[in-house]
């Protein structure tokens, strides 16, 4: 087959040389290719190295003979690979393999579209959850007053929750803060609205946002999360209406075997004041990292409407009165999906979006 007399050389190599034909064909992509390419062509190690140290180490007079076999060899592979490589690049830019050809017929690639993030989704799921209760939707700044943070929500001069160890205060401006809770929309919201109350009946919104509070990033906290605040203001509204309204809720939004429970809690804008808890689905109940071992979570703070924060807005507490509530987003989240650690949110790990639903 070959016109030049291989006896010359070592039977490895000629060996080689009768698997290339078989080796070359078998490459079905240019990355075995190139490893083809390297075993017989490459600068180091390769077939054709070898050829060229037999050459240095040959006898002057064996050389010329020889060195007219090693060319011809090599460059019997060199122009082989050439070849096989012009017909891969080719078959990979008509998008198939070196066998498939174009086929019209294919339905064309579903582009990938985007969705909107989990936690995103769960407020405008809770806001569905209220909307037929006729709650509408309050947004309020996120860089607030200290007035409306802190002082229409009766919160004392001498709150710990004041203090530059739990919030973010902008530097150079005194009194301007990054919310530290939605809390803030009502004070907004109520004085807004005072003036056409007995017009309207009352008062009942949904705000959702963001909040910041000076926390470590742990399983279970970030330094910005979110919060739903939810309230209503009506006449002879008691603590009944409120449970009532927050367990119709969490049925709706964890299924009809909710289990909820309601704590005594001190919030200063609400008296009473509660907050409420949900079974963990993480453990059962039985006890996990996410619930610390006892088998509910805290997920909102709540309370009737305190009547400083009603008389700060210039609303009447003799007449009117109402509830109010904060529910964490993330804790919900986390309790709905069941996710074990909050940064898992944050971090924006495609594999996670896509499992919690919103990507496809
Ligand atoms: N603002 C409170 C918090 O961030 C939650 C809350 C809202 C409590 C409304 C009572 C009423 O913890």
């Amino acid at each position: 087959m070959d016109s030049f007399d291989l006896s010359l050389l070592a039977p490895e190599i000629t060996g080689a040389h009768a698997q290339f034909p078989g080796a070359l064909e078998a490459c079905a992509d240019l990355g075995a290719l190139n490893r083809l390419k390297g075993a017989y062509t490459g600068r180091e190690g390769s077939f054709s190295a070898q050829l060229m140290e037999r050459l240095k180490a040959a006898p002057k007079d064996q050389k010329r003979e020889l060195g007219v076999v090693i060319n011809a060899l090599k460059s019997e592979w060199e122009s082989a690979l050439k070849a096989r490589q012009a017909q891969l690049e080719a078959a990979r830019k008509a998008g198939g393999s070196a066998s498939s050809a174009w086929d019209a017929t294919l339905p064309p690639p579903i582009p990938p579209a985007g969705a909107l993030h989990p936690l995103n989704r769960l407020m405008a799921r809770l806001v569905e959850v209220f909307r037929p209760l006729g709650y509408h939707v309050e947004e309020g700044p996120e860089v607030e007053t200290e007035e409306h943070n802190f002082d229409g929500l009766n919160i004392p001069e001498d709150h710990s929750a004041r203090g530059t160890a739990d919030t973010f205060y902008l530097a150079g401006h005194a009194h301007l803060l990054l919310r530290t809770h939605t809390s803030p929309v009502q004070v907004r919201v109520l004085k807004r609205l005072a003036p056409e109350l007995e017009k309207k009946g009352g008062i009942r919104f949904l705000a959702p946002g963001r909040v910041y509070r000076k926390d470590e990033i742990d399983p279970t906290h970030s330094p910005m999360f979110h919060q739903v605040e939810g309230m209503l203001v009506g006449k002879g509204i008691g603590m009944h209406h409120l449970k009532g309204t927050l367990a119709y809720a969490m049925k709706a939004l964890f299924g009809e075997g909710a289990d909820v429970r309601f704590r005594p809690s001190y919030f200063p804008f609400v008296e009473p004041g509660c907050e409420m808890d949900v079974r963990c689905p993480l453990c059962s109940g039985a006890g996990c990292r996410v619930c610390k071992g006892s088998g509910w979570v805290e997920i909102l703070g709540a309370g009737l409407i305190h009547p400083n924060v009603l008389r700060f807005a210039g609303i009447d507490p003799a007449i009117w009165s109402g509830f109010a509530f904060g529910m964490g987003v993330e804790r919900t989240a986390m309790m709905v999906s069941q996710t074990p650690d909050l940064r898992l949110f944050f971090e924006n790990d495609q594999r996670f979006l896509k499992l919690m639903g919103g990507l496809d």
